[in-house]
């Protein structure tokens, strides 16, 4: 009797532990991801005035650092001439304080979501360079001013390189007009506004060699003639077969060479392969999932090797639930880039970067 009762334990606990098995990690308790990489760097993730609600127990658990994720931007900040909008992104820094998270500026000067009457006048036509930077002197010192102690870091110029083989600066108004001379007065105006504020140039496909050879020599000139510039913000928005980690690397010794930090300011990893598959996946498979989660624990393993030159490493949202890229570039494509999924659970891709 005794044995058989023996055996059927025995057996109902091999149940137990297959099935706990088959669930990989659910049952595990799950560790704060930006206390796993305290002694490494801050951990990040963008974030709304909805999302620090909905997704409120994710943040307050892993993660310490937020970024607005269009708050900042000129047409929600400052829509209008004479007119400043601060509440939205009030919602986040207060958000940010009240859990001792630090807040990353984004973003001061951007082709993107702002008013086009920043570059012109009552008539239509394009403002002198004079105007101009007069309008982005006052903007700076307005926004980085009414922050000043509350941001740590601020994404000064955003995307100002161009992806043309024959371009150097991207030909939109802010360069046409102001050319590289406003890129300089921006970090020299958001310095004053802010001395102690980490101020960054920020950009995306930073890790393929030939935008990264040219936004090493925009910063390298920057540096050069001393204008306060103090790291590169790597964006991160990658997908399945593309960039590499290795890549990634070349990229943070490449700027950090010239005395530069550098900080991952909006990672994510679509679950496509390309930005244009023809698929859709509600559910994404497993050998992507498994891919993803390859591809996040590499890149880890680099940032942590360089932990000396990587000061952030922010997430562009939260959960897959709430992602950009269910929009873009397919509008209602699925995507499933982060390290929480839709549920809000831990995905394999958190559990390859807090294993090591
Ligand atoms: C760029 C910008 C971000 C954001 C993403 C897409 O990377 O820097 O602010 O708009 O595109 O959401």
């Amino acid at each position: 009797m005794r044995i058989r009762l023996f055996f059927f334990t025995l057996f109902l606990l091999s149940i137990v532990l297959s099935i706990s098995c088959r669930e990989g990690n659910v049952n595990r308790e799950t560790p704060s991801l930006w206390q796993v990489y305290k002694d490494y760097f801050p951990i990040g993730a963008a974030v709304n005035p909805t999302t620090i609600n909905t997704h409120k127990s994710l943040l307050e658990k892993h993660f310490n650092v937020v970024t607005p994720e269009n708050q900042m931007k000129w047409e929600i900040i400052h829509p209008l001439p004479e007119s400043y909008n601060f509440s939205e992104a009030d919602k986040i820094v207060e958000f940010a304080i009240k859990n001792n998270m630090k807040v990353r500026g984004h973003t001061l000067v951007w082709h993107q979501q702002v008013p086009s009457w920043v570059f012109t006048n009552e008539r239509g036509n394009f403002v002198s360079k004079d105007i101009l930077l007069k309008r982005l002197e006052e903007h700076i010192k307005k926004v980085v001013g009414y922050y000043k102690g509350k941001v740590y870091a601020w994404d000064v110029v955003n995307e100002a390189i161009s992806d043309n083989p024959n371009e150097f600066l991207r030909n939109v108004p802010w360069y046409r007009i102001g050319g590289e001379e406003l890129i300089e007065k921006a970090f020299i105006w958001a310095h004053e506004a802010d001395p102690d504020a980490l101020l960054f140039y920020n950009d995306y496909n930073l890790e393929e060699p030939r935008k990264r050879d040219k936004a090493y020599e925009l910063v390298k000139r920057l540096k050069e003639k001393g204008i306060p510039i103090h790291g590169v913000g790597i964006q991160g928005h990658w997908i399945l077969g593309w960039p590499t980690p290795r890549m990634l690397e070349e990229s943070i010794k490449k700027f950090s060479s010239l005395g530069l930090q550098v900080e991952v300011t909006e990672f994510d990893i679509s679950i496509y392969y390309d930005r244009n598959e023809n698929a859709n996946f509600t559910t994404p498979p497993e050998d992507r999932i498994e891919r993803q989660a390859q591809l996040y624990k590499e890149a880890f393993r680099v940032l942590r090797n360089y932990k000396d030159v990587v000061t952030g490493v922010i997430f562009w949202g939260v959960a897959d639930d709430a992602t950009w890229l269910d929009q873009w570039p397919i509008r209602g494509r699925k995507d499933h880039p982060l390290l929480f999924d839709v549920k809000h659970n831990p995905k394999k891709a958190f559990w390859e970067v807090v294993s090591f």
